[in-house]
């Protein structure tokens, strides 16, 4: 997968890239994340990209000029082109697994007061990583970018993120690691007892559990098989239909 990114502050990724499953999925040539620097494409001598809005108003609009000269040059037929905006339709796990399967993101950064509405014609989506403002794309551009490398193939275990949390929809089961015995506390006896079919029942059911205490809203999503359909059932979690 290509992932092409249209900033002002390519400098921004540069941590970002250097590290932990990113860094080994661009060495792996999983993934290729380009930064493309937007004032590249500026029309002004000094590389301005951002001028006052039409009708008045405070701070500054990034120009329509830039974007459309530099999404013209990198786009291709199977590009999916993706402006992050506090507008647009919230990003989950869903968007994620859906993203992944693509050939070929651009993701455009807005900054200042945002992006010249004619830009949203050059679009396929527009995303949002919550409901709050935040100064730039580039943190957007971040999330989305790990969240959909870790789904290509290969670059993580594909158990591990199989049974990641909303993968399914169900948040995971808990997780615990040595020592077993800490001032007190402890490691759930079943998972060192070594039976397999009881640390498989303990994970389905705490599994459901962390949905059900932790967010119970995400129930109503999933699509019940038989099986968690009658556990929510025994622990009196009603199910609307
Ligand atoms: C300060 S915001 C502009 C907000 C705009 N004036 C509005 O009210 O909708 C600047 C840029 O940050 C990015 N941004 C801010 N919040 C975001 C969010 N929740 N999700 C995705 N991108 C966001 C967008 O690229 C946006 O163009």
């Amino acid at each position: 997968m290509i992932i092409d990114i249209v900033t002002i502050f390519p400098e921004f990724f540069n941590d970002f890239l250097d590290n932990s499953i990113i860094k080994k999925a661009i060495i792996c040539n999983q993934v290729d994340i380009r930064l493309n620097q937007l004032r590249d494409y500026s029309h002004n001598k000094h590389k301005k990209i951002d001028d006052t809005p039409y009708g008045g108003g405070v701070g500054m609009l990034m120009a329509f000029p830039p974007f459309y000269d530099c999404i013209e040059k990198i786009k291709t037929p199977e590009s999916k082109i993706i402006m992050l905006s506090p507008q647009g339709k919230l990003f989950n796990q869903k968007k994620a697994i859906e993203l992944s399967k693509e050939k070929h993101l651009i993701l455009l950064c807005g900054h200042y007061e945002g992006i010249d509405a004619r830009v949203e014609e050059l679009i396929d989506e527009e995303i949002s990583i919550g409901d709050y403002v935040l100064t730039g794309g580039e943190i957007p551009a971040m999330i989305i970018t790990d969240a959909v490398t870790r789904l290509i193939p290969d670059v993580i275990h594909a158990n591990s993120a199989e049974e990641d949390s909303l993968q399914k929809g169900w948040l995971k089961f808990p997780q615990y690691t040595k020592p077993e015995k800490y001032k007190g506390y402890q490691v759930p006896e079943v998972l060192k007892s070594g039976n397999h079919q009881l640390i498989e029942k303990y994970r389905f059911e705490e599994s459901i559990k962390q949905t059900v205490l932790k967010r119970p809203d995400l129930i109503n999503q999933i699509e019940l098989t038989e099986k968690e359909e009658k556990f929510l059932r025994n622990i009196n979690f009603s199910v609307k239909k």
